[in-house]
C-alpha cells in the first residue's frame, strides 16, 4: 500500500493507494454513522462492495445534471432524516459529479461534517478528489457555487476503472497527459507504451496536485498550472454548448493549440505541438481548434482568469516544463489568427 500525505497545515489528509476494502472498512469505522453517496452507474457496479459498512446508501442518477440544487437539497433532506451530525462521515463514491456534489453537501451541511472521496473514474483519481474544490452547477454557469473544502482522506483503487466506458476513461485520460507535459517527461513517456501501469500513472498524476496544492491551496498562484489548457478548453466547451465534446476532449484541444501558440511567441520548442498530437491521438482525443478567433476572443473575456485586457495562460516549453505567463488578448486572438 502506498500513500501520500497532503500537507495543509490542519487540513491535511493521505491519499491512500492500491485499499483493500478492509483498509476502508477500518476507516469507517471511526465514524457513528457512514452515508455513502453515489450514482447510478457505480452502483450497478459496485454497490454491494460496502453493504456492511455502511448506515445508509444514496443513489442519484449519473451525469452531469446531478451536479444541481435539486440534488443537494435532496441531500441535505437525506442527512437530516438519517440524523447525520459532525460525528458521522460522508462517502463520495464516484466520479467527479458525484466528488464535487457531495464534497459541496459535506462542507455546507451542518457548517461541515467530515467526508471522503473514493474516486471510481480516471479524471476523479487524478485531478477532482483531491486538492478541496467542491461546488454545484447553477443552469447560468458550471462551478458557480462551491467550497474549498478538503477530505478527511482519499482512497484510490485503479481496478476500479476497468468498468468504464472508452470515453469516459479517454476523458480522464488528457488530464493525465496534462501532468505530463507541465510537470513529467517520464509520465508522458509511460503513456506511450502499450500496457499501462494505472497505479503508477495515477500515483504520479496526485503527487503532482498534492505538490501544487499544497503551494496554493486556494488557487491565487501556481494552482494555475493546472489550468493547461483549460481557458482555450473552456472555449470550445461552451461553444459546442457542452455537446460536441467532452471536457477532456476540450482540453486536449486547447493544449495542442497553446503549444502551437507557445512555438509562435518562440517559448515552446519545435516539435512539441507534434509529441502531443501523437499522444492525443493515441487516445482518440482531438487536437484542432475550429473556432473562429473573434468568437474565441468574446469567449474568453468572460473567462474567471482574464483581468481586463490581460489574460493568463500555461506554455509549455517542452515535455515536462511549462510556465504561466500574461498576455494582451489580443495579442491571442492574433496567435490563433496565425495557426
Ligand atoms: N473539484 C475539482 O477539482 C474538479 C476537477 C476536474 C473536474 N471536476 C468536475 O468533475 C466532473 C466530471 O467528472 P467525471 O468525468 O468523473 O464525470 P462523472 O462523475 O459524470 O462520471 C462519468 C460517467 O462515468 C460513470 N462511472 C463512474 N465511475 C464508473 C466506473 N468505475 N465504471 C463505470 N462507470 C463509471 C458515471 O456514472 C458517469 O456516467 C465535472 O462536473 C467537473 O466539473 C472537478
Ligand atoms: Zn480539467
Amino acid at each position: 500500500m502506498r500513500t501520500i500525505r497532503v500537507n495543509l497545515d490542519k487540513n491535511s489528509y493521505d491519499i491512500i493507494f492500491d485499499n483493500t476494502l478492509d483498509e476502508l472498512r477500518k476507516f469507517m469505522s471511526n465514524y457513528k454513522k457512514v452515508v455513502l453517496v453515489t450514482d447510478q452507474n457505480v452502483d450497478k457496479h459496485y454497490g454491494q462492495l460496502f453493504t456492511s459498512a455502511i448506515t445508509a446508501k444514496l443513489v442519484l442518477p449519473s451525469g452531469e445534471s446531478t451536479k444541481s440544487q435539486e440534488s443537494l437539497f435532496w441531500l441535505y433532506d437525506q442527512f437530516i432524516n438519517l440524523g447525520v451530525t459532525r460525528d458521522d462521515l460522508i462517502v463520495a463514491f464516484g466520479g467527479g459529479v458525484i466528488g464535487d456534489l457531495t464534497g459541496y453537501a459535506s462542507a455546507t451541511f451542518m457548517r461541515g461534517v467530515p467526508y471522503i472521496q473514493v474516486p471510481t473514474t480516471l479524471l476523479a483519481q487524478v485531478d477532482s478528489s483531491v486538492g478541496g474544490k467542491t461546488a454545484i452547477d447553477m443552469p447560468q454557469a458550471k462551478n458557480i457555487v462551491g467550497a474549498f473544502y478538503q477530505p478527511k482522506a482519499v482512497f484510490i483503487n485503479t481496478n476500479l476503472l476497468a468498468t468504464l466506458p472508452k470515453r469516459v476513461y479517454n476523458d480522464g485520460m488528457a488530464e493525465v497527459i496534462k501532468y505530463g507535459v507541465i510537470r513529467d517527461i517520464e509520465l508522458f513517456n509511460m503513456l506511450g507504451q502499450k500496457d499501462l501501469d494505472h497505479e503508477e500513472i495515477v500515483y504520479r498524476c496526485c503527487d503532482i496536485k498534492r505538490l501544487i496544492v499544497e503551494r496554493d491551496q486556494f488557487d491565487t498562484g501556481e494552482r494555475m498550472l493546472l489550468n493547461f489548457g483549460h481557458t482555450l478548453g473552456h472555449v470550445v466547451e461552451q461553444f459546442y454548448n457542452y455537446k460536441r465534446y467532452t471536457h477532456g476532449e476540450a482540453v486536449a484541444i486547447g493544449m495542442y493549440t497553446m503549444a502551437k501558440i507557445g512555438v509562435q511567441m518562440g517559448i515552446t520548442s519545435p516539435g512539441t505541438p507534434e509529441l502531443i498530437k501523437a499522444m492525443l491521438s493515441k487516445y482518440k482525443l482531438p487536437h484542432h481548434f475550429t473556432i473562429n478567433p473573434n468568437i474565441a476572443l468574446n469567449i474568453f473575456s468572460l473567462d474567471k482568469k482574464s483581468q481586463g485586457d490581460m489574460i493568463n495562460i500555461i506554455i509549455p516549453k517542452a515535455i515536462g516544463q511549462s510556465t504561466i505567463m500574461k498576455v494582451n488578448k489580443i495579442a491571442l486572438f492574433q496567435y490563433l489568427k496565425n495557426l
